[in-house]
């Protein structure tokens, strides 16, 4: 199977963020401004670069007092919540220059104890991002069956996130038949099928409401009287935790990141994460045949997402050698 997309490129190149004279750019231009891994501070790069070029961000920011990256700029260690929900929305913001009008954002978050406490981080910088302009659109909550067990005794052990879904108005791009999901196939037991005095009758059929007189929502069979590619994807998303040996923080799980670019992307779409850390949204847009560009603040985290995006060029199957970088 031929596909030249996958032809000519190794991804070897880290394109850093440079400053000249007071202004910035990225070195060297990418030869394809829609796969790229860049070096810098997500702020000052979405600067620079194109315009409505993206049509999905997908990304997971550092988390408040969770991890010192030791780099300039970083963001995670401000002195207060409040500083850090200025600084993420200030960032988060700043991809509007560079997301299409029908483009989505689909931002990542956990909470954090502080003394005690829990912060409420993720709802109070989703409710600064809608009084800022964006428009809420899913709380989805990445629900973590392999969750670390912890020693607490006076509360529920925390195994879930969020993911909001974030748009910059009423449209925008979204293919819900991209990411349906298993319908609930009711069993004898079920209380829906059990509600129903006609069910187990041979031959008999609902008598009222919209699937009257259909005889597949007997013997468990509800699932056919509705989507055939299955009913629309849920807001929990039970998804186990991924593990990166290379990296010292929490990667995206594969799957989380999948449903996200299906949804909202088409193919050669270019999809962005401004935190890429080891590049697992770079990876799957590229493994689902989007383009990506991916910035982070630590250069050995994108020489990181680099191996990874080589070593899974080399995994795909109609990958024949490469001969050429992307950014020259
Ligand atoms: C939680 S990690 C992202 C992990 C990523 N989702 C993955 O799957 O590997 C957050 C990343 O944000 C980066 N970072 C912190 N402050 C940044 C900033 N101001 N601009 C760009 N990247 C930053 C960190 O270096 C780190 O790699």
């Amino acid at each position: 199977m031929k596909n030249d997309r996958y032809n000519l490129t190794e991804y070897r190149t880290i394109h850093v963020l440079k400053e000249e004279h007071g202004t910035y750019q990225v070195s060297p231009t990418p030869r394809n401004p829609g796969d790229a891994v860049i070096n810098g501070d997500a702020a000052q790069v979405m600067q620079v670069l194109h315009e409505h070029s993206v049509q999905a961000v997908v990304t997971s920011p550092p988390y408040y007092k969770q991890r010192d990256y030791d780099a300039d700029c970083q963001l995670g260690n401000e002195p207060t919540p409040e500083e850090y929900i200025r600084k993420l929305v200030g960032i988060i913001s700043a991809c509007k220059s560079v997301l299409k009008p029908d483009g989505l954002l689909w931002l990542n978050l956990g909470d954090k104890y502080l003394n005690g406490k829990l912060l409420g981080l993720p709802w109070r910088v989703a409710i600064a991002l809608s009084e800022s302009g964006w428009t809420l659109r899913s709380d989805v909550i990445w629900h973590k069956p392999n969750a670390m067990p912890a020693s607490i005794k006076n509360r529920p052990t925390t195994d879930h996130e969020y993911v909001f879904m974030l748009s910059q108005g009423a449209k925008y791009q979204y293919d819900a038949d991209a990411i349906r999901e298993p319908h609930v196939t009711f069993t004898d037991a079920s209380k829906m099928r059990g509600g129903r005095g006609h069910f187990g009758k041979p031959g008999g059929t609902p008598e009222a409401g919209k699937n009257k007189g259909n005889p597949n929502l007997h013997r468990g069979r509800w699932d056919q009287a509705f989507h055939p590619l299955g009913r629309n994807k849920r807001t929990v998303w039970s998804i186990p935790l991924s593990k990166c040996p290379e990296a010292h923080f929490a990667v995206f799980p594969e799957k989380l990141v999948e449903n996200c670019i299906l949804a909202s992307t088409r193919p050669e779409d270019t999809v962005l994460d401004p935190f890429c850390g080891s590049g697992t949204t770079l990876l799957v847009a590229h493994r689902l045949g989007r383009h990506f560009i991916g910035i982070d603040i630590k250069k050995e985290y994108c020489m990181m997402a680099l191996r990874r995006l080589n070593a899974v060029q080399r995994e795909l199957p109609f990958a024949q050698h490469p001969s050429q970088s992307i950014g020259g």
